[in-house]
């Protein structure tokens, strides 16, 4: 069976992960040595995230036994990096640096008036399930604050130098594409 593999209670616990992108999974591991699977976290959640978005628990326990690693690394590494989310939120993803450099040059006030615009908290999402503004540590545009990245379908791009007008600007403008789909 492919992806099975028995757990404590004796049980065998089918590896979702796995047999969804069996080739994809094959491929990715066989990049790295036998007793360096640990190596292949980062290329197995970019998988799981890019088929809905968000690594579910589910995922991080599947990469975790890829990896052979425990799911509390797995989960570790998807907290610590922006680009990995754990849960569904918007389809735009704002995601403004409010670290210590950036506060300096007006970061928070730039983030709640960005808030206040869109009637939402930080990480929180709009109504129409499209905007998702999240607070994150440095993305090394320090200079050029107040910067957010904006993460939807199409990649991820820097907007510099913002205010909370121009920002809004940015995001009507992916709304709009979004909404064209
Ligand atoms: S502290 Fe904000 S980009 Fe570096």
């Amino acid at each position: 069976m492919n992806g099975g593999k028995r757990s404590t209670n004796g049980r065998i616990r089918m590896n979702v992960l796995q047999n969804k992108y069996t080739k994809e999974i094959k491929d990715v591991l066989a990049k790295y040595p036998e007793d360096q699977k640990r190596a292949a976290v980062m290329p197995l959640l970019y998988i799981a995230q890019r088929g809905q978005g968000f690594v579910s628990k589910h995922d991080m326990q599947d990469i975790a036994e890829l990896c052979e690693i425990t799911s509390t690394d797995v989960a570790s590494i998807v907290g610590f990096y922006t680009l990995y989310h754990e849960k569904p939120e918007g389809k735009i993803r704002i995601q403004v640096c409010n670290d210590l450099p950036c506060a300096l040059r007006g970061a928070d006030e730039f983030l709640e008036a960005l808030c206040d615009s869109l009637d939402i908290g930080v990480g929180e999402t709009t109504p129409d399930g499209l905007v998702t503004i999240e607070a994150v540590m440095c993305l090394a545009a320090c200079d050029r604050a107040p910067m957010f990245q904006a993460q939807t379908g199409k990649g991820i791009h820097y907007h510099e130098h913002q205010t909370a007008e121009s920002a809004l600007q940015v995001i009507d403008e992916y709304r709009a594409r979004e909404e064209k789909k």
